[in-house]
């Protein structure tokens, strides 16, 4: 089935070992433009050499991203109000997000609040954002959520009980910076769970009913290159490996946005655990064999070589409430859920076949 959708790519992008030394003569052009130039930058490196390095001018500010949790809507309101309190009524002429997916969706939520009225969670959902956004840079350090090409940037929202972004074409970035050498600091379990997001929004996606010839293109490609790195021998994360992760995470951004029964599993989990995302994405497909049994197979076998444990029970002994907002937390991304089983999913993915899955973990 085609759909007819008008589609947004990030329009442009350098990629390569060293790409990063060419963010201050990207910035150039937009200083002529006037205004200062915001770094969202991931706390982890606060006292890393990259942080040294940073094209800051003076007037430009620095803002270190706590991504220790992740980005909730009150994070963001609070970051668009530090930063207009700085702007005396101006504009950034750029903002750079630098990071894993947690500070590239931070910084796409606050280029949207600096020029759309309101707070965050007035734009969760699709096509709400109605302005065109500060323009921004991104520039992974992790390789695998596609945050820096997606659409959208994934915020909780405890009131709502529910993770959303702001699904909108100016959520885009306007540029990229893709250099592999960013990611070989990166701990192994967390190259592994990152990378598997891309795995996961691909067969997810694939396996689903919303589907389009270039999207599935994409995601067998995402997904080839995947086992490519996670299932070859080899070490993972060796030099060619971090490339073809920051590639794959990049074509399987494109292909994401039509995900499965992972995501919201994953979701749940995230909500009242606040489990990071890949981990809570491996935790998910760790209980759905049934839906997914061939990736069910390959995953456990990347697991397998690549060494990298989930210790089980992590559900085991939650309280009545934890688990009804498990469930309750899984069952609203209908989309998704709607996408994957069709929409009987709720006579599928019953109360008690679902709380069995999380207690299983
Ligand atoms: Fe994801």
């Amino acid at each position: 089935m085609s759909t007819t959708r008008n589609t947004k790519n990030v329009p442009y992008y350098m990629l390569g070992f060293g790409a990063f030394s060419h963010l201050g003569e990207l910035l150039e052009p937009k200083r002529a433009e006037g205004g200062p130039v915001f770094f969202y930058v991931d706390h982890y490196f606060q006292d890393k050499e990259l942080a040294g390095k940073l094209p800051a001018a003076p007037g430009d500010k620095v803002f270190f991203v706590d991504t220790g949790s992740e980005p909730t809507v009150e994070f963001v309101d609070d970051l668009a109000d530090a930063a207009k309190a700085m702007l005396n009524g101006g504009l950034p002429c750029c903002l750079v997000g630098i990071g894993g997916g947690a500070t590239l969706d931070t910084a796409k939520a606050v280029g949207n609040l600096l020029t759309n009225p309101g707070k965050a969670e007035a734009y969760q959902g699709w096509e709400l954002v109605k302005n065109p956004a500060v323009y921004k840079i991104g520039v992974p350090t992790l390789a695998g959520t596609g945050a820096e090409v997606s659409r959208t940037c994934v915020l909780t929202n405890m009131r709502r009980k529910l993770k959303l972004g702001m699904n909108s074409d100016y959520t885009v970035y306007d540029q990229l910076l893709l250099d592999p050498s960013l990611t070989r600091t990166v701990p192994r379990d967390q190259f592994f769970f990152t990378g598997m997001d891309t795995f996961m929004h691909c067969f997810e996606s694939y396996r689903g009913g919303y589907r389009n010839i270039i999207v599935d293109t994409l995601s067998q490609t995402a997904i080839t290159m995947c086992r490519e790195i996670f299932l070859a021998s080899g070490d993972m994360m060796r030099e060619e490996n971090l490339e073809k992760m920051t590639v794959a995470s990049y074509i399987g951004g494109m292909a994401a946005g039509n995900v499965g029964v992972v995501h919201p599993l994953s979701a749940g989990l995230s909500i009242v655990l606040h489990l990071p995302h890949g981990k809570a994405n491996c935790y998910a497909l760790s209980v759905l064999k049934d839906i997914y049994p061939e990736e069910y197979d390959q995953f456990t076998e990347m697991m397998a070589r690549q060494k990298v444990v989930l210790p089980r029970g992590i559900c085991a002994d939650l309280t009545d409430e934890q688990y009804d907002a498990l469930y309750q937390g899984t069952i609203i991304h209908e989309k998704p859920l709607n996408n994957a089983l069709g929409p009987d999913f709720r006579q599928i993915l019953t109360k008690k076949r679902l709380i069995a899955m999380f207690k299983s973990m």
